[in-house]
C-alpha cells in the first residue's frame, strides 16, 4: 500500500472509530438521560413529599409527642393528657405525653422550641412557660412569641391558696397573721421559677409582705405530696391540683385567686372577697408547636382541639377538675397569639412590682 493508500486506510479506521465512539456516547447519553430522568422524577417526588402541603395531607402518620414541661399528676400533665386523648381520637394516631420537667417548665419548652417543626413534637404550655418566663430568665433560649406557632387555648385554671392542714388558719386574714408571725420558718412550694404556682404565690407574698423560703419542685403534684407530708406549708396551684385533697380534708383551701368562687369549692371565698385583689391568678393552658410547623398541620390540630373541647364529655371532665374551657372564639391559633402577646405585656409590670417588694 502506497503512502496515500495507507493515509486513506488510517483515515477510514479513525473515522469508523470516531463514529463508534459517537454512537457509544450517544447511546450512553440516551441511556443516561433515561436514568437522569428517573433520578429527577424521584428527586421531585421526594421534595414534594417533604413539602408542607403533602405532609399535611398525610399528617399524622406516626406517633406525636406532646411535651408537658412539668411532673406527672399536676394540672399541666392532666390537661395535656386530656388533649392527647382528644387528638388520638380525632386524628387517628397515638398522641403521647412526655414529661420534661425542670426550671419552671422552661427546659421542656426549650426542647419543644428546638424540635423539628413537622408537627410530631408539640407542647402543652401555659401562662408561665409562654408569657411569664422571659421576665425571670434573661437568657431563656426561646421567645414564646417568635419561636412557637400557637395551636389553641385549652382552658383557664383559677389558682387556689392551699395550706398544710395543721396550720392554725381558716381564712386569708388568719393565714396572713400566722405567716407573718412564722415568716423565718415559712416554706412555700412551687413548680420552679416562672411556673404559674411560682407566679401566683409571688403575687400573694408581695401583697401580704412576706418572704418565705421558696422550695422548687418539678411540678405541683410533688409540691402537694410535700404539703401532705408536712414538709411544705403552702402553695398556689390551679384548683385541679389540690382539689381531691381539699375534698378529703387533708389540705386546707383558703382563697380562690379570682373574682368568682369555684363551683367545685363554693365555700372557699375569693381573694377579692377577702380584701386581697392583688392575689389574682387564673393562668391559661394552651398548645404550641415549634416555629415553622406547616400551617396546614397547625390547622388540623386546631380543628381537632376545637372539636374535642366542644364534646360534652370533655367539657364535663375539664370543668370537674376546675378548668374553665375557652369559648370557641378564643380557642384558635390567632386568638392564642393575641392572648400570649397581651399576657406578656400585662405580666411584665405586675411581676416587676411584685419582685421589687
Ligand atoms: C403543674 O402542672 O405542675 C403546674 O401547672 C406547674 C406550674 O405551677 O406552673
Amino acid at each position: 500500500m502506497g503512502t496515500i493508500g495507507s493515509i486513506q486506510y488510517r483515515w477510514f479506521w479513525q473515522l469508523a472509530a470516531k463514529k463508534r465512539m459517537l454512537a457509544a456516547v450517544g447511546a450512553a447519553f440516551v441511556e443516561g438521560m433515561g436514568t437522569m430522568k428517573t433520578a429527577w422524577i424521584a428527586m421531585w417526588l421526594a421534595l414534594l413529599a417533604g413539602m408542607p402541603g403533602a405532609q399535611a395531607q398525610t399528617y399524622p402518620n406516626r406517633t406525636v409527642t406532646i411535651i408537658v414541661p412539668f411532673a406527672p399528676g399536676g394540672p399541666a400533665d392532666i390537661t395535656g393528657r386530656i388533649v392527647a386523648d382528644i387528638f388520638s381520637r380525632h386524628l387517628g394516631q397515638q398522641f403521647v405525653v412526655e414529661n420534661v420537667g425542670g426550671a419552671g417548665g422552661t427546659l421542656g419548652s426549650l426542647r419543644a422550641a428546638k424540635a423539628t417543626p413537622d408537627g410530631y413534637t408539640i407542647i402543652s404550655g401555659h401562662m408561665g412557660t409562654h408569657a411569664a418566663a422571659p421576665f425571670f430568665y434573661p437568657n431563656l433560649g426561646y421567645d414564646p412569641e417568635k419561636d412557637f406557632e400557637p395551636i389553641g387555648l385549652i382552658a383557664e385554671q383559677p389558682e387556689l391558696l392551699a395550706v398544710r392542714k395543721d396550720i392554725p388558719a381558716n381564712n386569708l386574714k388568719e393565714f396572713i397573721a400566722w405567716a407573718k408571725a412564722n415568716e423565718s420558718k415559712l416554706n412555700m412550694g412551687h413548680a420552679g421559677v416562672g411556673s404559674v404556682s411560682y407566679v401566683g404565690c409571688l403575687l400573694l407574698n408581695a401583697a401580704i409582705g412576706i418572704k418565705p423560703t421558696m422550695v422548687p419542685f418539678t411540678g405541683t403534684a410533688p409540691v402537694m405530696n410535700a404539703i401532705l407530708a408536712g414538709q411544705i406549708d403552702y402553695d398556689c396551684d390551679p384548683v385541679l391540683g389540690p382539689l381531691s385533697h381539699v375534698r378529703a380534708g387533708t389540705v386546707k383551701a383558703l382563697a380562690i385567686a379570682t373574682k368568682k368562687r369555684s363551683p367545685l369549692l363554693p365555700d372557699v371565698p375569693t381573694s377579692y372577697e377577702q380584701g386581697l385583689p392583688q392575689f389574682d391568678c387564673a393562668p391559661f393552658y394552651a398548645l404550641f408547636a415549634p416555629k415553622g410547623t406547616p400551617q396546614a398541620v397547625i390547622d388540623r390540630l386546631a380543628e381537632a382541639l376545637d372539636k374535642g373541647l366542644s364534646e360534652p364529655a370533655v367539657q364535663k371532665r375539664l370543668s370537674d377538675l376546675g378548668a374553665e374551657i375557652a369559648e370557641p372564639n378564643r380557642r384558635g391559633p390567632k386568638a392564642l397569639a393575641e392572648l400570649v402577646h397581651s399576657e406578656v405585656a400585662r405580666l411584665g409590670p405586675i411581676l416587676k412590682a411584685a419582685t421589687a417588694k
